[in-house]
């Protein structure tokens, strides 16, 4: 077990296409699953994806019962979610909150489709497929998003409502 470096955002390693899986059930696979787990739980994270720590491999883990920075939302079953897929199942979109733990203390208002299918593999090469809504939808979105390349700064469409947590303590309080 091992808690890893997280890279920041400016580590252009964030900005790569990771890579599918395709040995499951492996002693290399279970090692980068437990480092996520370990480091996701360390910096008390909601998801946390591969490449994140340096892995340019498609698999994110997602889950929490309760977290001090997301108060209001249901908990999420914690789930490893190999070469994972997402197909939209609404066009509607709602906006939130969301940081990163690439992107420590800096928070955005982003829009994300509301209802979502997503389908992937467990360590084992089950597959695993669910549809979920509302927090759950954007979690999964966001860490999607990592293995792509991609990060929520990427995503903003209104600048004001991106910026320090301190700083924006009331904006957020507003806007809930
Ligand atoms: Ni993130």
């Amino acid at each position: 077990m091992a808690v890893r470096n997280i890279l920041k955002m400016g580590n252009p390693k964030l900005f790569e296409k990771s890579s599918p899986i395709t040995d499951f059930d492996t002693p290399e696979l279970y090692t980068v699953i437990q480092d996520l787990k370990d480091t996701m739980q360390h910096y008390k994270g909601v998801g946390l994806a591969a490449p994140q720590i340096g892995c340019q491999q498609r698999i994110v883990l997602f889950g929490f019962d309760s977290n001090p920075c997301y108060p209001d939302e249901k908990p999420v079953p914690l789930t490893v979610l190999i070469n994972p897929t997402i197909t939209p199942l609404t066009d509607a979109t709602n906006e939130a909150w969301e940081g990163c733990l690439s992107i420590p203390g800096l928070r955005a208002l982003i829009s994300r489709v509301s209802s979502i299918r997503y389908a992937g593999f467990s360590p084992t090469g089950d597959p695993i497929e669910r549809e979920v809504h509302g927090f759950h939808a954007r979690v999964v979105q966001h860490e999607y998003d990592h293995i792509e390349g991609v990060l929520f700064p990427q995503k903003i469409t209104n600048f004001q409502k991106f910026g320090f947590e301190d700083e924006l303590k009331d904006v957020m309080a507003m806007s809930k």
